[in-house]
């Protein structure tokens, strides 16, 4: 077969995912999982034993690729996420960022606003990420072309915490303190990191991405009042700044554990597409949300590790409720490292309709 065929052949190829989240019908339910890619796989495991850190993982180009085809390689999901972690975002910026086994991210702290002069420009960054617009690349080549690529970042707010913490933390006192004593500054932090993500989710599209999914994973610790001035308008900036510099590129949020606050954000953000957490009725969302934007979610992790009937049955009721609107599959929160392969083939046979 001569390559024009190949090519024409290519081009006409859809990917359902990547529809889906621009709001067309499709015929079946696309899915990925968050945490796709990790400790629950053995080949992963195999192959971080192989480096000495996790940021080396990110970092070089062919094993963050491989890494993220793992998964697909064995589940053929619809959405392939890059290999990467949200905190490649202060690390880039200057400050230290380790991965200490067993304990979670360790990252150097702003101690208040005055220590805003110790992040590096927002300018310099992409070039300091390149190899992981260098690893979607290589992605991208090895795809199936029905696969839509995912981008992504952390939200302002999430990444402020692990700034500010330090760590994961338990009641975030240090950020609200901050957040509470300085409004002004805390802002401008805000503003600093909505710039950086803006540039880093442009510079993953022009890499490859299909669309790209902002992770707010401690949206839901924010106070009530403070909601619009720390998630919702930080977020809305970034929207619109790749809105603009790359428009049609879906863009997918995922405030966890924001509650009552889903509403809200939804509307005041304008994005794409809205990830529900395990807590999230999803009648309710199919309500409340989905005549707005796409909804995605929300098996809880939990489900999936226990697997068998348990799972199918929430399943069940998940794409019963959302099932007939615009809807993505997905967990309400990552992949546990416990969770057995073979349940995740269970469900990727469920949603395909093969079980
Ligand atoms: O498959 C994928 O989803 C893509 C890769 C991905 C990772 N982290 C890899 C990773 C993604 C999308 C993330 C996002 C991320 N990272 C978030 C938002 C999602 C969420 O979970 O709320 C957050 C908060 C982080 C920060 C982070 N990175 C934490 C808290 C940890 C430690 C937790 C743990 O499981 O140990 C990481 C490390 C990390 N990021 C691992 C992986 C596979 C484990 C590192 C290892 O291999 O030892």
């Amino acid at each position: 077969m001569g390559t024009v065929e190949t090519k024409s052949a290519e081009a006409t190829v859809q990917k359902t995912l990547l529809n889906v989240l621009r709001g067309e019908a499709a015929a079946r339910t696309p899915f990925w999982l968050m945490r796709q890619a990790g400790r629950y796989l053995s080949e992963y495991r195999a192959l971080r034993a192989r480096v000495s850190g996790f940021l080396e993982l990110c970092y070089t180009p062919e094993l963050a690729a491989e890494v993220t085809l793992q998964p697909i390689r064995r589940f053929a999901m619809d959405g392939a996420i890059i290999f990467s972690d949200i905190l490649v975002i202060p690390h880039a910026l200057g400050l230290e960022v380790r991965f200490v086994e067993g304990e979670g991210p360790l990252v150097e702290r702003l101690g208040g606003a005055g220590d805003l002069a110790r992040l590096g420009p927002v300018e310099g960054m992409p070039e300091r990420l390149e190899p992981v617009y260098a690893a979607l690349r290589t992605t991208r080549a090895a795809l199936p072309a029905a696969t839509t690529l995912i981008g992504f970042a952390g939200a302002p707010w999430t990444l402020a915490c692990y700034m500010i913490e330090g760590s994961a933390s338990r009641d975030f006192a240090r950020i609200k303190a901050w957040m509470f004593a300085d409004r002004i500054g805390f802002g401008r932090l805000l503003q600093v990191l909505a710039d950086a993500v803006a540039a880093h989710l442009i510079a993953q599209v022009d890499a490859g991405a299909d669309a790209v999914q902002l992770f707010d994973s401690w949206a839901g610790v924010v106070p009530a009042g403070q909601v619009e001035a720390c998630v919702t308008r930080p977020v809305k900036a970034i929207v619109d700044a790749v809105r603009v510099a790359r428009p049609g590129v879906p863009i997918i949020l995922f405030p966890r554990a924001a509650g009552l606050g889903y509403e809200a954000i939804m509307r005041g953000t304008g994005v794409d597409a809205i990830g529900i957490d395990a807590t999230v009725p999803p009648a309710w969302a199919a309500e409340v949300l989905q005549p707005f934007c796409t909804v995605q979610g929300n098996l809880d992790p939990l489900a999936l590790l226990v697997g068998g009937a348990a799972m199918t049955a929430e399943v069940a009721a998940i794409e019963a409720a959302l099932g007939r609107g615009r809807y993505v599959f997905n967990l309400g929160h990552g992949v546990l490292p416990e969770t057995p392969p073979e349940h995740v083939a269970a469900l990727a046979e469920l949603l395909r309709g093969e079980a």
